[in-house]
């Protein structure tokens, strides 16, 4: 059975094991190509060039707001597009329920929210634990990239990820510019607009 390329938590049984989680990938994109994960796609503006770029690799986004994810949706309908699929939901979700060790080639965070707010930085998504989350999700040889334009979040985010030993930082002064490769987001045009720098953070799971 082949499943839409839209989905929530609420359409579809997650896998139980890895085995089953690639059947369902299987039957996601009708084929084995390795995975990538963005987190926090917006209207998918990046994932959808992106996916148009590289046909050899399956994407898959991942939304919580319903609007956003549906625009996204249709992004992909239009261009019929078989190598990127949306998850309306939590990131940490999916990544958690849906997908199985060493299963992901890299996870893309574009400018997840900085909660600039002392006592909202709970709210932030890059820490510690989310980031092991990751790294056990991660192949070898798999990175974790993430924009931010906001200068104390990414200070934030390279401490973070200082405790995690597994992951080794790309960049030797932790962080560079937006890569030439990827295409641009919503967010990304936002911020140029505004004149604000942009800081490029990219992790290797040696
Ligand atoms: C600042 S926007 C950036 C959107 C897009 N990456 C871009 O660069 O244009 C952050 C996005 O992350 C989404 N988001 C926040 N927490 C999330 C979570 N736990 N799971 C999935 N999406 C999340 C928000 O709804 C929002 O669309």
């Amino acid at each position: 059975m082949k499943v839409k390329k839209f989905f929530t938590l609420e359409d579809v049984i997650p896998p139980t094991n890895k085995k089953e989680a690639e059947e369902f990938f299987l039957r996601l994109f009708g084929n084995k190509n390795p995975i990538v994960v963005e987190i926090g796609s917006g209207n998918g503006h990046f994932l959808v060039e992106y996916s148009m770029m590289n046909p050899h690799l399956n994407f898959i986004g991942t939304e919580i707001l319903g609007g956003r994810a549906r625009k996204f949706y249709s992004k992909i309908e239009k261009r019929n597009l078989q190598n990127i699929a949306v998850f309306k939901g939590d990131s940490r979700i999916f990544i958690w329920e849906f997908l199985y060790e060493e299963m992901v080639k890299e996870f893309i965070a574009l400018f997840p929210d900085p909660w600039p707010k002392k006592r909202h930085h709970k709210h932030r998504l890059l820490k510690e634990g989310f980031i092991r989350m990751l790294t056990i999700r991660l192949q070898k040889g798999g990175y974790i990239s993430i924009a931010t334009d906001h200068e104390e979040y990414r200070d934030w985010i390279i401490e973070e990820f200082k405790k995690v030993d597994q992951l080794k930082p790309v960049y030797k002064e932790g962080y560079s510019s937006y890569p030439e490769s990827y295409p641009s987001s919503l967010f990304l045009e936002r911020f140029k607009e505004y004149g604000r720098k942009i800081y490029f953070m990219r992790y290797k799971k040696p």
